[in-house]
């Protein structure tokens, strides 16, 4: 130890450079007259009551402070030659604060506190590698920068974040050699709590690096806690190939659409010991609010006696009562990446939490392919709307997704579920839509206490076709569904039809290997060629389409396994052959009894083998196919040589089905359920 202490009075005189002597090492509580002991960058600056903020919330600034003076960090050894140098210990304390721009959260990027070579980080810019890097510099061992990041954006695919608030301790990049989401261990019970880093309440950390057994500790609490005894982070690591003979310490932060006013309120560091002087918290200044500055922190150091155990009381259950509300602040705050403030109709996740009870169980109305639909209230303007939960463990493709969702937002047809925002929250996307009062058709064809009559499967099979048609040719681009399917037809409070969850699918199907047949959609309503080139087409939506004109008008599902004797399994086969037997209405949905139109349940299943046909270019598309349902056009002839692959299977029934509708190949699709 001692020899750590004398080293850096001999470099002084050697190489002539001004190091910080002092004690070695210094102690600020609070800046207020320092501004002569800090090189400041960019747009850090001293506040008028002494904190010391690296960057307000504009967008795109760099901040950085740093101690005008360099440190020592390498130790001579003598008697080694194969390491003659090894990393000195240092230990340095200080409080921050991080008030983002909203209040609630969705601030970015954080901070990081660093040891560099130079104090000079003019090339450093991105918001997202705190101003210490740009992309080309990040990673290069040339930088020699240690730094421990105090983040409060997650970056998961780019640089590995474990989530949107936490401690992790870098070496020349931002991904983190080692990292914990923000909390502290309490000195009796050993469990963790969390911190939240944007909270703008004042927290203090500690870094504490010791050159002999080559640890780096990294401990912190609220600032009114005293230091708790274990370390967040406690890393074996060598600093002595990172560091260099002459260095700097500071902080950098930066902010860019994400923006957050970072906020240093002390600062205290020693060089060749792991333990640095304490601040006094009672002289460091308060961290601004909203703009406005509140007067010191003043919570330690009250007396002792009676009216210390009181306030002691007071403050304890003050603490519980703010960690009980930063938890549910934190558990509600908004987390927004660069691009989300992009893309409109962005819904904040609060206000949907609130809207279905915190996402209770019983206000589920819905299990759908992706996820669950809740039912909810906005709070402000006391509308029922639906909101789908969806959970994708892959971030992969959510950007684009959410840039499409963003546009079909556009969409409006009162045929189609109106999509009226989206939300994304950590690990989920949560689509708001109208709610639907009555359900999914799927539940009026399949159970057992409801019914809908022809007049109305009839209406509502023109209407579903109008909302396809609108997806497919009428609006400013083509929308393919990929879902299309009774499950997916939803009916509003008048029973009108209105189809859901268009382009959907898509997120599941973004990232994935084209030449793997790896269909999304649902057995029964994919098409042959879906299945084998994985490309969703307009025309794909029509066999689906076509599926669902035959549940309609056969009360079946598609594929039915338990298909009872004399039945076949696949429902375009064993309409396909009762037409071909001529008795097409024996198809017909025995609930309907013998009142339907005659006509129209005929047309509806002759179109919906016509849709279903396995080469997309003899289906119709859904011009044609609604002109047809409306009467516009009569339907071509519908016969077995028509659509010659039905007659096959009819010639011996061992014969498996030359069509593809196949049981065969759906095995090997993936349902995405
Ligand atoms: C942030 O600071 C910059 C200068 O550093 C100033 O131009 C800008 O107006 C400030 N923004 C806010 C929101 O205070
Ligand atoms: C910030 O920088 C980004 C990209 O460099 C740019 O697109 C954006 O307009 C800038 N924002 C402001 C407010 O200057
Ligand atoms: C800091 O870097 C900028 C650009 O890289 C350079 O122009 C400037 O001279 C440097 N300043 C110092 C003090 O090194
Ligand atoms: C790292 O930086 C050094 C010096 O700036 C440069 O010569 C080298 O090419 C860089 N290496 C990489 C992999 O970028
Ligand atoms: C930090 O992690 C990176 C990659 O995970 C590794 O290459 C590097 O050696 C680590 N650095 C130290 C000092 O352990
Ligand atoms: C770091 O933490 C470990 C584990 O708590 C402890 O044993 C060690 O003494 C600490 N080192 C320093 C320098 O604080």
């Amino acid at each position: 130890m001692a020899k750590s202490l004398l080293f850096p009075l001999f470099s002084l005189l050697l190489l002539n450079q001004a190091y910080s002597q002092s004690d070695y090492g210094f102690i600020f509580n609070g800046f207020k007259a320092s501004a002569s002991k800090l090189s400041l960058g960019g747009a850090s600056l001293i506040t008028p009551n002494g904190a010391l903020r690296l960057t307000n919330t504009s967008h795109n600034l760099t901040g950085h402070a740093f101690y005008n003076t360099p440190f020592h960090f390498l130790n001579k050894n003598s008697h080694d030659s194969q390491h003659p140098t090894t990393a000195s210990s240092f230990a340095t304390t200080f409080v921050f604060a991080i008030v983002p721009r909203f209040a609630g959260g969705s601030g970015g990027h954080g901070f990081v506190f660093t040891v560099s070579p130079h104090k000079n980080l003019s090339d450093g810019g991105r918001a997202n590698l705190f101003g210490l890097f740009n992309e080309v510099t990040m990673g290069n061992f040339s930088n020699h920068l240690f730094a421990v990041e105090f983040d409060t954006v997650q970056e998961l695919v780019r640089y590995g974040d474990i989530n949107d608030n936490h401690v992790g301790i870098d070496i020349n990049t931002v991904r983190s050699n080692a990292s914990k989401a923000a909390s502290y261990y309490d000195n009796s019970c050993k469990s963790s709590h969390e911190v939240v880093l944007e909270s703008g309440n004042p927290i203090q950390a500690w870094i504490e690096y010791d050159g002999a057994q080559k640890i780096v500790n990294v401990t912190i609490s609220p600032a009114s806690l005293p230091k708790p005894s274990k370390p967040l982070l406690s890393l074996a690591m060598d600093l002595s190939p990172i560091f260099k003979e002459s260095m700097y310490v500071g902080f950098s932060a930066a902010t860019e659409k994400l923006a957050s006013s970072h906020y240093i309120l002390g600062w205290s560091l020693k060089m060749g010991r792991t333990e640095a002087d304490p601040l006094d918290l009672s002289k460091i200044p308060s961290p601004p609010r909203n703009g406005t500055p509140s007067p010191g922190l003043g919570r330690r150091g009250i007396g002792i006696g009676a009216a210390s155990a009181m306030v002691t009381l007071a403050l304890l259950l003050c603490g519980i009562t703010i960690s009980v509300y930063m938890l549910r602040r934190a558990r509600l705050a908004e987390v927004l990446e660069d691009w989300e403030l992009d893309f409109p109709h962005r819904f904040r996740y609060k206000d949907l939490y609130i809207a279905t009870k915190g996402f209770k169980e019983s206000q589920i109305v819905g299990k759908g392919g992706f996820g669950s639909v809740y039912k909810g209230v906005l709070p402000k303007t006391r509308e029922e709307v639906a909101v789908k939960r969806i959970s994708h463990t892959s971030k992969q493709g959510v950007k684009e997704f959410v840039a499409e969702i963003a546009s079909l937002g556009k969409l409006r047809h009162r045929h189609l579920v109106h999509l009226q925002g989206w939300c994304k929250r950590k690990g989920d996307l949560l689509l708001v839509y109208d709610y639907m009062s009555n359900g999914s058709l799927d539940a009026f064809l399949f159970q057992e206490n409801r019914n809908l009559d022809w007049g109305e499967r009839f209406r509502i099979l023109k209407e579903i076709a109008a909302g396809l048609l609108y997806l497919h040719e009428e609006w400013e681009q083509v929308v393919v569904h990929r879902d299309v399917k009774a499950n997916n037809v939803l009916l509003d409070s008048n029973m009108n039809a209105r189809l859901g969850d268009f382009g959907l699918a898509k997120l599941y199907e973004h990232g994935k290997n084209p030449s793997t047949t790896h269909v999304v959609g649902t057995v029964g309503y994919i098409a042959p060629e879906l299945s084998l080139t994985g490309k969703a087409t307009s025309s794909s939506d029509v066999f689906a389409f076509g599926a669902v004109l035959l549940e309609v008008a056969c009360g079946r599902r598609p594929l039915d396994p338990n298909a009872s004797s004399g039945k076949q399994m696949i429902l375009q086969d064993w309409v396909a052959e009762c037409h071909e037997r001529g008795h097409i209405l024996e198809a017909a949905d025995p609930k309907l009894g013998n009142s339907y139109v005659k006509e129209e349940i005929e047309l509806v299943l002759k179109l919906g083998l016509l849709c279903s046909h396995p080469e997309p270019q003899a289906r119709p598309n859904m011009q044609q196919v609604t002109r047809y349902l409306s009467g516009f056009d009569p339907l071509p002839e519908v016969n077995a040589s028509s659509l010659g692959f039905f007659v096959g299977s009819l010639d011996s029934k061992t014969d498996s089905h030359p069509s593809s509708y196949g049981v065969m190949s759906s095995g090997s699709l993936a349902t995405g359920r």
